[in-house]
This record gives structure tokens, C-alpha cells and sequence, in this order.
């Protein structure tokens, strides 16, 4: 199995991190995940990173030297994949065409509706009566590339805004190991 060389990019939790770090464990998932960057020193998600013993590597905005600094790394590690898992910053146009490779992200929601934040937020307040979360290819435009998956299930009338996100997120972890198998898995 010929596993592709990814980087996690987190700001929080990490919990869909979590579980493509699991996977990646197996044989016979398509990821071998070299690499965890985090634009928040407290993400949650680092911890994860530490206890798989990936290594970590911090952005710092405010440094306008962020980008070329994030692409030597990807360089220099190699990386053919960036997963955005969280990342709450968009990519510049100019990074992700010198990065030059694949940028996937999952959203909680069923894009093209409820792109950008306070999603379930939004989609209690307009009564939607399915929702779900996409994996997409990441473009400079935000929540926009091609679709690669989505899946979905029924809102209900007592569905609250935690409740939403507890089950899009159970939805998530498999959706994003889906949609990297249906890319990479040529068995
Ligand atoms: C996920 O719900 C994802 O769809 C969105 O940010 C959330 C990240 O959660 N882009 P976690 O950090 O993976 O727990």
C-alpha cells in the first residue's frame, strides 16, 4: 500500500485529527501523517499529535514570514497532502499554488448551503431539515472547491446547536476517512 506523505492543519480540538491519526495506523488506509501544524500554540489537537509522537509545528500569523516558513516545512518533510481539520485561517491563493499538491477540507455543513462559521447556528435558525458535512478541495475562495463527499442526516425539531454538532462531527470522522480513501485507495 503506497501511503501518501499528509499534514494535519488544526486551530482547536483536533478531534477529526483524532481519528485520521487512528486510521492511519492501519494498513490499509492511504495516509501516512507526518506532520501536524497548528496556527494556535493551545489547540487541543497538539496533544493528540504528541501522543501519536507526531511531530508539531506552530504558525504564527502575526510573523509575515508564516507562509514561506510553512512551505519550507511541507518541503522539507515532503508532504503531498495538506488536510485542513479545523484550520480556522484561509490559505492564500499564492500558498496553495506554490504548495502545488492537494488541500482537502470538512465542513459541518452540505455545501454550497451554510459556508463560513456559526454554521449550526444557521441552520436551526432557517429549520433546515437535513444536514451534514462535506469534504471538499480547498481553493481560495472560502468553502468553495469541488465537493469530493458529503454526508447527511435529518435535523429534528429538538435538535439543539450541541446536539447538531455532536452528530455532524460523528458524521465527519467517517466522512473524511471516506473521501481519503476514494482519492488515494487504487485497490
Ligand atoms: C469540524 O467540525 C470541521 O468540520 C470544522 O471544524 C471542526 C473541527 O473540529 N471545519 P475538531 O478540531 O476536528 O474537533
Amino acid at each position: 500500500m503506497v501511503k501518501i506523505n499528509s499534514c494535519v492543519f488544526i486551530s482547536g480540538r483536533g478531534t477529526n485529527l483524532n481519528q485520521l491519526l487512528i486510521n492511519s495506523n492501519s494498513y490499509n488506509f492511504p495516509l501516512n501523517i507526518k506532520l501536524v501544524i497548528s496556527n494556535n500554540k493551545n489547540a487541543f489537537g497538539l496533544k493528540i499529535a504528541k501522543k501519536f509522537a507526531i511531530p508539531c509545528f506552530i504558525i504564527n500569523h502575526k510573523n509575515s514570514l508564516f507562509e514561506e516558513k510553512t512551505l519550507t516545512t511541507l518541503k522539507t518533510n515532503k508532504i503531498d497532502l495538506i488536510l485542513l481539520a479545523g484550520y480556522m485561517k484561509m490559505l492564500s491563493k499564492k500558498f496553495i499554488n506554490t504548495f502545488g499538491k492537494k488541500i482537502v477540507n470538512i465542513h459541518p455543513s452540505l455545501l454550497p448551503k451554510f459556508k463560513g462559521l456559526n454554521t449550526y447556528k444557521n441552520i436551526i435558525k432557517t429549520r433546515e431539515k437535513k444536514t451534514g458535512c462535506t469534504v471538499h478541495y480547498v481553493n481560495e475562495k472560502l468553502d468553495s472547491g469541488k465537493i469530493i463527499l458529503k454526508k447527511s442526516f435529518f435535523v429534528e425539531n429538538s435538535d439543539t446547536i450541541e446536539v447538531l454538532k455532536k452528530k455532524t462531527q460523528k458524521l465527519e470522522y467517517k466522512a473524511y476517512s471516506e473521501a481519503i480513501i476514494k482519492l488515494f485507495n487504487k485497490n
